[in-house]
């Protein structure tokens, strides 16, 4: 799981990202109903997000749209895409330059800077704002990349079918290959939607009665990588498949913060805020009694390593209680951020 060298051929890349494990929540679980989480910290760069990186950048690729050592990718972000777009860029000899909102964790920025991406901070709320008139990072990507269309290409996620196709093709059948096709209800958080609709297009075309639950947090959110869409318009990519969702949840700050220390101290597994979130709502759903036999998995699209800032201002831990949750948790693979 670990990226060795610059000099690393593209198929090395693709062999390590996605096939994530799937964990079995036992503390959660009960008669009728098994929770799962699946772990996508386990992608190199450390999230969700390296799978629609991946593809956009192929895709890219294929079309012959980049150049090595000449193009350079730009990308509004709040964080894990920018990540996931400068690990996978300077590994392909791509220049990288990340637009992203100043709320996002200074952790977060570190990294991808560490990275050797440019980064480009906007007021924008946590997560880029989808729309005209209200989108800083998409506008100032977007105005950055049409200035020098020779150079400057940007996968633009939000409307980008590669990030649907990522999961349609990788995340979707994977879950169905490790439940065995037994999945009957599918948690995910949505930030440009390609998560929620690449991996329930595909279970839905394999059992159409699998419950698609779409979890958001509430209106002005701590969560990084989530929107609430009373605050923030739904990206093109969402809006395409929106109809595979047959629930909403919504849970608040203080829901999602207070599960961090429950699935730490029951699980050992020190997540990130989203994570908590897509926790929270798993246990917060009404499941029909009719139905014994429940699989409900969730994505855990990130870990709880980058977010010590957020939880020490948020009171969810001390500095020294999050040092020795990060020493006691399992589940930390090695992370490739040079
Ligand atoms: C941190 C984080 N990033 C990204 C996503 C999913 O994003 P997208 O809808 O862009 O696939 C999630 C979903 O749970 C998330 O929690």
């Amino acid at each position: 799981m670990v990226i060795k060298s610059e000099n690393m051929q593209h198929t090395d890349v693709f062999n390590i990202i996605g096939n994530t494990p799937l964990i079995k929540l036992q503390s959660l679980s009960n008669d009728h109903i098994s929770y799962f989480a699946k772990l996508e910290n386990y992608n190199p760069y450390g999230s969700v997000k390296d799978r629609a990186a991946y593809w956009m950048i192929t895709d890219a690729e294929n079309k012959g749209i980049l150049k090595k050592n000449h193009s350079i990718i730009i990308e509004p972000t709040s964080g894990n895409t920018g990540i996931a777009l400068a690990g996978i860029a300077k590994l392909l000899g791509y220049g990288i330059e990340i637009v992203i909102p100043e709320k996002a964790s200074d952790e977060t920025k570190n990294i991808i800077k560490s990275l050797g991406a440019k980064i480009y901070e906007t007021t924008d709320d946590l997560c880029p704002k989808v729309g005209s008139g209200t989108d800083q990072s998409i506008a100032l990507a977007t105005s950055i990349a049409s200035s020098r269309p020779q150079i400057y290409y940007s996968p633009n996620q939000y409307s980008n079918e590669a990030n649907f196709f990522g999961h349609y093709t990788g995340t979707g059948p994977e879950i169905w290959k490790q439940t065995n096709g037994k999945i009957t209800h599918f948690f995910t958080g949505v930030g440009t939607g390609g998560t929620i609709t690449g991996v329930s297009t595909f279970l839905k075309e394999k059992n159409p009665k699998i419950k698609i639950i779409a979890v958001q947090p509430q209106l002005n959110h701590l969560i990084q990588g989530l929107r609430n869409f009373e605050e923030s318009a739904k990206p093109e990519l969402f809006l395409k498949r929106e109809k595979v969702i047959d629930d909403w949840i919504t849970i608040t700050n203080e829901e999602a913060f207070c599960e961090v220390k429950t699935i730490l101290n029951n699980d050992n597994v020190l997540v990130s805020p989203s994570s908590a979130t897509v926790y929270a709502a798993m246990k917060k759903y009404e499941f029909q009694d009719s139905i014994n036999e429940n699989y409900a998995v969730g994505i855990f699209a990130d870990d709880g390593r980058k977010f010590k800032s957020i939880y020490v201002n948020q009171d969810v831990f001390t500095s020294s209680e999050f040092d020795a949750a990060l020493l006691k948790s399992k589940h930390m693979p090695k992370i490739n951020y040079i």
